[in-house]
């Protein structure tokens, strides 16, 4: 196995002390990504917001600054990285402002309209069935609620070696269209060369 494919796999699920390592290498390479995705947003204080493919969820924290008196949910299907994200956020988690679940993007069965925001960044590229997600995540929405996705362009990924075999490498034309062919209108759409990568961020909104 060569290591961009290790790599490649790691960062789709991320495993063990080598997932651990490269969640680390995650946390400073896609901070400015965090940063500019969380900045394009309004929040209210009380919104309810999931954030789906947490990673080691470092992030957590800062998103629940976005919405003190309201609750942020974090899902993830790597046990590693579910394992760590409990460690950082157990004091948030006891304060019931954050709630870290094992979940599948491909199967999410929470309530119909219980987020106000959902957000997602660098996993589109695993997403298996595209229209299946869209379809849950316009009904978990509530009316109005919004979806921030932020990747990186294919031509960054290419340009990097990821593994064509386990990511799916997206124009960004093609997220804009599949948003608006499952009922969300886009609301925003901005690209920004950042310190160590590039990144699309795509926000949409649940039409009523
Ligand atoms: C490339 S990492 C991105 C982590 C973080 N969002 C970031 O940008 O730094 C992808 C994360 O999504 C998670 N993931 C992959 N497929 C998933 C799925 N089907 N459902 C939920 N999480 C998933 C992985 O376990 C991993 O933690």
């Amino acid at each position: 196995m060569t290591l961009p494919f290790l790599l490649s796999k790691q960062l789709k699920k991320p495993n063990g002390f080598f997932g651990l390592l490269v969640s680390l290498l995650m946390n400073i390479i896609n901070k400015p990504m965090y940063a500019k995705a969380l900045n394009l947003l309004t929040f209210n204080e009380d919104e309810s917001v999931l954030e789906i493919g947490i990673g080691n969820g470092k992030i957590l924290k800062s998103i629940t600054k976005k919405v003190p008196k309201g609750l942020v949910t974090g899902i993830d299907i790597s046990p590693t990285m579910l394992f760590f994200a409990k460690c950082y956020n157990i004091r948030l988690i006891r304060k019931k402002k954050i709630q870290i679940l094992k979940k599948d993007i491909e199967n999410l069965n929470f309530e119909n309209e219980t987020f106000d925001k959902i957000i997602s960044l660098n996993t589109i590229y695993f997403w298996k069935n595209p229209t299946k997600i869209l379809e849950q995540l316009y009904q978990v929405l509530k009316p109005n609620g919004q979806i921030l996705l932020a990747f990186n362009s294919k031509r960054e990924m290419i340009k990097s070696g990821y593994n064509s075999e386990i990511f799916t490498f997206w124009e960004v034309e093609e997220v804009e269209i599949l948003l608006k062919s499952h009922h969300f209108t886009i609301v925003n759409s901005i690209y920004e060369q950042l310190k160590f990568e590039d990144c699309y961020c795509v926000i949409a909104q649940k039409n009523t």
